[in-house]
């Protein structure tokens, strides 16, 4: 039997202890072993969790159980999640990862450590929540180069476009719907509208796909906020959709152009069919040629099936993931964005 410990009982965290309980038998037999929840960390009390008795507030109690071999990190943000995943990695333990954050801004530090450690960092579910994207890239994928990655990474920004173009919603009026159905933040809604989301699910990818780390703050962002109905509507006259696109391009010199941005997709391409939560990302290499993965790109089990999903294949593994890797680099390597491509 393999024992497991959730950092983070929110909704991804939760999510993880409710598929490993209800899918166990299924997952048993692909994990070649039980899984068990043994520990949930959380600062928060829980009353009426059928979890309950697994809660602790003290994260040591993880790091100092031999039992624990895999633990899930679904705090999200950095603080702190950085500090309690190096430290199990260190401590010999692989991670599971929902963060898009600690990866797009750490991965390169933790895929080191977690290498040199000879335990597994591993986070499918950062991009696309429940999408197969990173396992597909690194192992599907694993004989092309890549050439491209365009992606509609952000399911909350897409709804919003989807109802501004198909109910004449205004920017106002598709956030305040985002909110009510809780797909964007009340209080502070900006990760999502100004693209900060989409830039790190993205960096993420690049990263991957080209072998060095790309961090958030080097990538040209803007979000959806100037978009406004008219301009849908006139796109839409033209042949065209509206869609905040994150991309990724190795160019002639071996530099790689990155950016998010609101673009015009032509009506006439598979990712202009891709609305309201769901994401789609079109990934060029140079021998299979174009793939789209669409598929749910948020929500509590879609995501934490993913994450549950990078469990068994931690557990199963004889071959551990060393090669899922990138290095940090100082060296220029990104294109200067204002350059046309
Ligand atoms: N806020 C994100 C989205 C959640 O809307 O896509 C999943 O990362």
């Amino acid at each position: 039997m393999v024992q497991v410990a959730i950092i983070g009982y929110g909704t991804v965290g939760s999510g993880v202890a409710e598929v490993i309980e209800r899918n166990a038998e299924s997952i048993a037999k692909k994990a070649g072993q039980k899984i068990e929840v043994k520990y949930i960390c959380d600062i928060r009390d829980f009353t009426d969790d059928p979890n309950q008795d697994k809660l602790i507030k003290d994260f040591s109690i993880i790091l100092n159980d031999p039992d624990i071999s895999v633990v899930v990190e679904s705090i999200g943000g950095l603080k702190p999640a950085y500090q309690f995943v190096k430290d199990s990695l260190l401590a010999h333990k692989s991670v599971v990862t929902s963060n898009k954050e600690l990866v797009a801004t750490k991965g390169w530090e933790l895929l080191k450590i977690a290498r040199e450690q000879g335990v597994n960092f591993l986070f499918e579910a950062s991009v696309g929540g429940g999408t197969p994207i990173i396992r597909p890239m690194h192992q599907c994928l694993a004989a092309n180069q890549f050439d491209e990655i365009a992606g509609i990474l952000n399911g909350t920004t897409n709804f919003m476009l989807t109802k501004m173009a198909r109910e004449g919603l205004s920017f106002d009026e598709a956030l305040s719907l985002a909110q009510q159905l809780g797909y964007a933040e009340t209080i502070d809604p900006s990760a999502d509208v100004d693209g900060h989301d989409c830039c790190r699910k993205i960096c993420i990818l690049a990263s991957l796909a080209f072998g060095r780390h790309i961090f958030p703050d080097q990538v040209p962002t803007s979000g959806i906020r100037t978009v406004t109905t008219e301009d849908i509507a006139l796109a839409g006259q033209l042949g065209y959709a509206i869609k905040l696109i994150g991309r990724a391009k190795k160019q002639e010199d071996g530099r790689v152009f990155i950016e998010v941005c609101p673009a015009l997709v032509d009506r006439a391409s598979q990712l202009s069919t891709v609305d309201d939560v769901f994401n789609g990302i079109l990934v060029r290499s140079d021998m299979l040629g174009d793939v789209l993965f669409y598929g749910r790109g948020a929500g509590k089990l879609p995501t934490a099936s993913a994450v549950v999903a990078d469990i068994i294949d931690t557990v199963r593994s004889e071959n551990i993931h060393q090669s899922l890797y990138w290095e940090k680099v100082d060296e220029d390597f990104l294109q200067d964005a204002a350059q046309d491509v």
